[in-house]
């Protein structure tokens, strides 16, 4: 019997390397499991990987950017397992650049995918867990905690995630729906494989572990933070850095 039991997730960008590790731990705990992400490809090879390993698993595809993406989302899993217990937000991108060459249309995308979908698919996902009790993960940032150069709109997105989760938790704690955060150091994935050099060395001197961790060490965190051992947790942000946020010089 899994931690997770028949549990009904959704894992929003769980298409992609976080999301994907994510779904996979929560698979391997019992959880139903709903992956959305914007290609399609991407979405039904995470789908039938999970399918493989004899997980009930079931995909959606669209652009998250606000409340109606959110709530097709949503709607997908419910159709397929009657409810939803578990939500992750871990769809997200990154504009590098310097501040002053961002243009609108980048700051809107990097907030509409990183913030904006994260408020409306926690509002819509909120609705649904009231009455019995849920859940909520985001995935955070370092950048949510420090000043972030060549990154601003993302940094910005990121502060507004751990606020959202701050807040959520603060006003939902009485229908029990939890909410917390999980802020990951450095990971190899798509969003940052084409880090220049120089910041990849300046990462892994920034981390005193000295590396980029690997996604399996991300996973115990998420699984935790969805079980009943985080049961009186919320509003919580849990840092997987290996050390990065505790350095000083
Ligand atoms: N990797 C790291 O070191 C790191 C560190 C800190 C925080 N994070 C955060 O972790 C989360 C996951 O990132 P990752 O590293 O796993 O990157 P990733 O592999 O690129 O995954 C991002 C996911 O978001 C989806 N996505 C992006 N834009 C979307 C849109 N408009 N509509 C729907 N889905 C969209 C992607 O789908 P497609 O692949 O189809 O675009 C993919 O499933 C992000 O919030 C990121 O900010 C990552």
């Amino acid at each position: 019997m899994g931690r997770l039991q028949n549990k009904v997730s959704l894992v929003l960008g769980g298409s992609g390397g976080i999301g994907g590790q994510i779904a996979r731990g929560f698979a391997a705990e019992g959880a139903k499991i709903g992956i959305a992400g914007r290609t399609p490809e991407k979405v039904d090879a995470a789908v039938a990987a999970l399918r493989e390993t004899g997980a009930e698993a079931i995909g959606h595809t669209g652009e998250l950017i606000g409340v109606r993406e959110c709530t097709a989302a949503i709607d997908t899993v419910i159709g397929a397992f009657g409810r939803i217990d578990i939500l992750v937000n871990s769809q997200g991108i990154n504009v590098l650049k310097p501040a002053a060459e961002v243009t609108e249309a980048d700051y809107d995308r990097v907030l509409g995918i990183n913030l904006r979908s994260v408020f409306f698919a926690c509002q819509v996902a909120h609705r649904h867990m009231k009455d019995k009790g849920g859940i909520i993960i985001n995935i955070a940032s370092l950048s949510a905690h420090r000043g972030w150069s060549r990154a601003s709109p993302y940094a910005a997105s990121k502060h507004g995630v751990l606020a959202l989760t701050r807040t959520f938790a603060a006003e939902w704690a009485s229908d029990n729906v939890r909410v917390n955060s999980i802020t990951p150091g450095f990971y190899m994935t798509d969003l940052n494989r084409a880090m220049p050099e120089a910041r990849k060395q300046s990462a892994i001197g920034g981390t005193p572990m000295g590396r980029f961790g690997t996604l399996d060490e991300l996973t115990g965190t998420a699984i935790f933070l969805a079980s009943d051992d985080a049961k009186f947790i919320t509003g919580a942000d849990i840092a997987v850095d290996g050390g990065f946020l505790a350095r000083g010089i």
